[in-house]
């Protein structure tokens, strides 16, 4: 049976910007971010505090953690000890930390072996859940490499039991390329259901093969009622080839408003927000029910 409620975690403003060409201003940001607040979206990744030559669209973070209302819960990716500093100097009150499974991705995205960047964080996390910061673990490559291929379910299952021996209070497991089928979907997140029952399970999916949404339905009757998504549609890793866009906001909304599972996401006012930023960015902006919208 399916669940009343569900949550979107928004990953627009980080994910869906953060391979965009064109620098946005911070203020166009906002516009939309702040937008995005009023359609409804309780939890976000507003931006990340990674090196502004990896990744020169989230050069400002600081003014857009600063600037940007704290409701719900607002999350910022910090990769190291310094961006974890700087966040929590900017406000940020939730954080989020990204490793990869595979160990030829986590090298490409954050210059560490997997291994490297577990021993890393390791006391990072514990000093920050000794503060009762909210910690999310963003897993990347949890079903598909770029570089290695298919990544085993018990690899993918290891990492995140680390975590959850940590502390964290969440875990975002990730199809990074967007090439996970809706029955390697279902099964992961049985598993990850089954094993951490103690901690919010999240997927997220990026739409590279159009199957998200068939991958949303598939985790949603594993049991998981936490799904990232990027309004229009945006969003893809700078150093993960071939990764297209996060899965549309707008389309899952929609589907699981059809479904009888309330967000208490105002479709419309969502709508809104993209038109915000569609102006400011040469990637294309999805087509499925934002295109609806605009022709109605
Ligand atoms: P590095 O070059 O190995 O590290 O990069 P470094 O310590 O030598 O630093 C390089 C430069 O960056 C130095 O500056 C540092 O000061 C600076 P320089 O001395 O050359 O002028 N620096 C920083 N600046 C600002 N904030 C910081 C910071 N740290 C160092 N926190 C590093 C290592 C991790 C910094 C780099 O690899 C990096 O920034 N990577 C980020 C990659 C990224 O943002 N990827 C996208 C997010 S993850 C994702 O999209 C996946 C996800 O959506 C899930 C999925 O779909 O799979 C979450
Ligand atoms: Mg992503």
């Amino acid at each position: 049976s399916l669940p009343k409620n569900a949550t979107i975690i928004e990953v627009g403003p980080r994910d869906g910007l953060q391979n965009e060409g064109k620098l946005v201003k911070a203020e166009d940001k906002l516009q939309f971010i702040t937008a995005l607040q009023k359609a409804g979206i309780q939890e976000m990744e507003l931006t990340s505090f990674v090196s502004p030559k990896w990744v020169p669209q989230m050069a400002d973070a600081r003014e857009i953690v600063a600037q940007t209302k704290k409701v719900g819960r607002q999350f910022v990716l910090t990769p190291n000890e310094r961006g974890i500093t700087a966040a929590l100097e900017a406000g940020a009150q939730s954080l989020a930390v990204f490793v990869g499974v595979s160990n030829s991705f986590n090298k490409k995205n954050i210059n560490k072996t997997t291994e490297e960047s577990m021993a890393a964080l390791k006391p990072l996390i514990l000093n920050l859940k000794e503060q009762n910061v909210f910690v999310r673990a963003c897993i990347s490559t949890a079903f598909y490499c770029p570089f290695e291929g298919a990544v085993s379910p018990e690899a993918t299952i290891a990492l995140c039991r680390q975590f959850v021996d940590w502390g964290v209070d969440e875990l975002s497991v990730a199809d990074t390329i967007g090439m996970a089928n809706p029955k390697e979907s279902y099964e992961l997140f049985a598993k990850l259901h089954e094993a951490f029952p103690n901690v919010l399970m999240t997927a997220h999916f990026h739409d590279t093969r159009r199957m998200a949404l068939a991958n949303i339905t598939a985790a949603l009757q594993a049991g998981v009622t936490r799904f990232d998504a990027s309004a229009g549609g945006l969003g893809g890793c700078p150093f993960a080839p071939g990764a297209t866009g996060n899965v549309a906001t707008e389309d899952v909304v929609n589907m699981l408003h059809r479904m009888g599972v309330q967000t208490g996401i105002d479709l419309d006012l969502l709508c809104q927000a993209i038109e915000k930023i569609e102006p400011h960015v040469t990637n294309p902006v999805a087509t499925g029910m934002y295109t609806l919208y605009k022709n109605q």
